[in-house]
């Protein structure tokens, strides 16, 4: 036995002197300290040694066990070092140089417009609200009075998902669960992501809108105007000039298209105004009284009005931006001019 170990521990020591990375010597540690380890194996031959013999033994196993970890402890330390230096070495990490700073961020150009606009509206006193982007088609359609098979639901190229839910093709939908949750007057701007199935450089799947409702005992056509000539003129610059066009949409009588003078050329007339010196930049009404039946409001004794804007093409206008699809491409040499 003694002799056993006497060898066992010659071995051991030339086989971690000779052992050069990290694995090799944890391989060695196994073979030799493991469960089936050869050292263990001698530990568990000491029950059928002398009685008398196995104090002294047991302590020989005992120190050479301990001298064995030693040495593995020693190896393992400068093996590892090792495998450190060749790293930087190779890789030829210069531990001298500064470190390299996290980029920071910019606000993407559609959430600053749709901050701004918020805090336009919260200037006139309009709560922010919000509703869900996969809705419901009688939110989205039916109690926007669109009723099924209704020649307007085309305007709207809708991604349907299943049964009566589909993807919102407008903000107009908060209208509705608003008006459902809360009696007038109701003040909201509703900002949000609406989807169409509609792709080019002026139109993207994927866009965002603001919605605007107003309802109170005495709201006019007047009100309308006055609220949507202070927006353009905060929004836009002074005296921005703005035009109102008869339109039609099926939940506001009358319907209006809204203009304003082209912040582009200045009423000039160029490309991005075709040569009318006017942009459109929001459609609008007076909420039709069928809509007001489909939330259980009192239509003879209240009135409102609402309005819908896209933030992309606000966006464009405002930054200068030509094509829609620059928004989107995530491209940060773009997005870091904002
Ligand atoms: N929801 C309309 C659309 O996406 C825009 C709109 C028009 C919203 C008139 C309104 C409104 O609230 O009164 O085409």
């Amino acid at each position: 036995m003694r002799e056993k170990l006497e060898q066992l521990k010659c071995c051991a020591m030339a086989a971690i002197a000779a052992a050069s990375s990290v694995d090799a010597l944890q391989d060695i540690r196994i073979s030799l300290l493991g469960r089936k380890g050869e050292l263990t194996s001698l530990m568990k031959g000491l029950g059928s040694l002398d009685p008398a013999e196995r104090p002294v033994v047991g302590q020989l196993v005992n120190s050479v066990r301990d001298e064995i970890e030693a040495a593995l402890g020693s190896a393992l330390e400068s093996a590892q070092n090792n495998f450190i230096a060749t790293r930087i070495q190779a890789e030829r990490i210069d531990t001298s140089l500064p470190g390299r700073r996290a980029q920071k961020g910019t606000k993407h150009p559609v959430s600053l417009v749709i901050e701004e606009i918020c805090s336009i509206f919260a200037g006139l006193g309009f709560a922010v609200a919000e509703g869900p982007e996969i809705e419901h088609d009688w939110y989205n359609f039916e109690a926007l009075n669109f009723p099924p098979e209704h020649p307007a639901r085309d305007m709207q190229d809708t991604f349907f998902v299943e049964n009566n839910l589909l993807l919102r093709t407008h903000t107009s939908p908060v209208q509705i669960r608003t008006m459902l949750k809360q009696k007038p007057p109701v003040r909201i701007i509703a900002p949000g992501t609406v989807y169409r199935c509609d792709s080019d450089a002026t139109h993207s799947p994927m866009f965002h809108q603001i919605e605007g409702l107003m309802v109170d005992s005495r709201v006019t056509f007047g009100d309308l105007k006055g609220v949507l000539t202070v927006f353009t003129n905060q929004l836009f610059g002074q005296k921005t000039g703005v035009r109102l066009r008869p339109s039609y949409f099926p939940f506001t009588e009358p319907s209006a298209e809204v203009d304003i003078a082209c912040v582009i050329c200045g009423s000039k007339g160029c490309r991005i105004c075709k040569n009318s010196g006017w942009l459109e930049i929001l459609g609008a009404g007076m909420v039709d009284p069928e809509v007001y039946r489909h939330v259980q409001y009192d239509a003879e004794n209240i009135s409102g009005f609402a309005f819908g804007m896209g933030i992309e093409r606000i966006a464009m206008l405002k930054y200068g931006i030509s094509d829609m699809r620059l928004l989107f491409e995530n491209d940060v040499r773009f997005l870091r001019q904002f």
